[in-house]
């Protein structure tokens, strides 16, 4: 049941399932931080930073995060773009599941000009793309993540997402959608303030949500699988963060928040990112997922 019958027809056919893209093992897309800098206010984080990432430290930084990456999962690259100093955040360009890619419609022009490569990419690479209509604009992995096992979609709206794309864009793969409104601006993405853990543990941070969305979330986790983060850990984006089966990969915490995560079973890496908090994001932003979730989040067979 779609709201696209055309598109359905072609993802419910089995010869284009078959030839569709399948990775056996995590793997991302990154883009490398060529042009990356702040050169425009689009999030609260970019006001005061205008210009003031250096690219040297930037490009340590994503080095760094790109071979942490490598050892956990495969890393396909992105060329980057001049004038796209944002291209680096890969993340909010799409949302992927199983070989089916919905490119994003970035809602500041500062972005909409990624769109063209990321189609291109997918397209060469023989994902089947969902397009998301402009007027009802949607960021990617910014704004949609899966759960844990990849059968539900929780989706933000508030800030720059379109709550009208959720049900299209979950259409793609037929899965309930959950829709939360995001309050604060300085949380504009659900990917800075909601992370859904392979463990099947949450890592949220509660206040940057409306009441009802809480409701919603806490009726999904139960209180022993909530991990609520403080402000402090919030705003150095913590929940921004890169889950591969027990492997977490985040920004530094400045707190313990990686020796709880340790207790619950998993194996934390803080990677000092803060070229990035400039420009908003942390290390979830500067990888977009191509495995689909139950790869990603399988744990290690040996
Ligand atoms: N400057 C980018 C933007 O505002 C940063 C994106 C990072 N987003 C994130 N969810 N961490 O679009």
């Amino acid at each position: 049941i779609t709201s696209n019958p055309v598109i359905s027809t072609v993802v419910s056919s089995p010869s284009h399932l078959a030839s569709l893209p399948h990775f056996d093992r995590p793997t991302y897309l990154m883009c490398p931080p060529q042009f990356y800098d702040v050169n425009y206010v689009i999030n609260p984080w970019m006001a005061g930073n205008l210009h003031r990432p250096s690219r040297d430290a930037a490009f340590a930084q994503w080095n760094n995060l790109h071979q942490h990456l490598q050892r956990i999962s495969d890393v396909r690259l992105l060329q980057a773009r001049p004038n796209l100093p944002d291209m680096v955040f890969v993340a909010h360009s799409a949302l992927v599941q199983h070989g089916v890619a919905a490119v994003s419609s970035f809602a500041h022009p500062q972005r909409q000009a990624e769109e063209q490569y990321l189609r291109r990419w997918f397209q060469t690479a023989g994902f089947l793309v969902w397009e998301t209509p402009r007027e009802t604009a949607f960021e990617g992995e910014g704004d949609a993540l899966f759960n844990a096992t990849g059968d539900h979609l929780w989706a933000a709206h508030g800030v720059r997402t379109c709550r009208q794309s959720h049900r299209h864009v979950a259409d793609a793969w037929h899965t309930p959608v959950t829709s939360l409104h995001l309050v604060d601006p300085r949380f504009y993405h659900l990917d800075t303030c909601f992370a859904p853990l392979s463990g099947g543990h949450l890592l949220y941070f509660p206040a940057a949500f409306d009441g009802p969305s809480l409701a919603k979330i806490e009726a999904a986790y139960p209180v022993d699988k909530r991990i609520a983060v403080t402000e402090t850990e919030a705003t150095h984006f913590v929940c921004n963060l890169i889950n591969t089966g027990k492997n977490i990969i985040m920004g530094t915490a400045g707190t313990d928040l990686a020796t709880r995560l340790t207790k619950l079973g998993y194996e934390v890496a803080e990677l000092d990112l803060s070229e990035f908090l400039r420009g908003g994001g942390s290390a979830k932003a500067l990888a977009l997922r191509l495995s689909d979730t139950t790869v990603t989040n399988a744990l290690p067979i040996s």
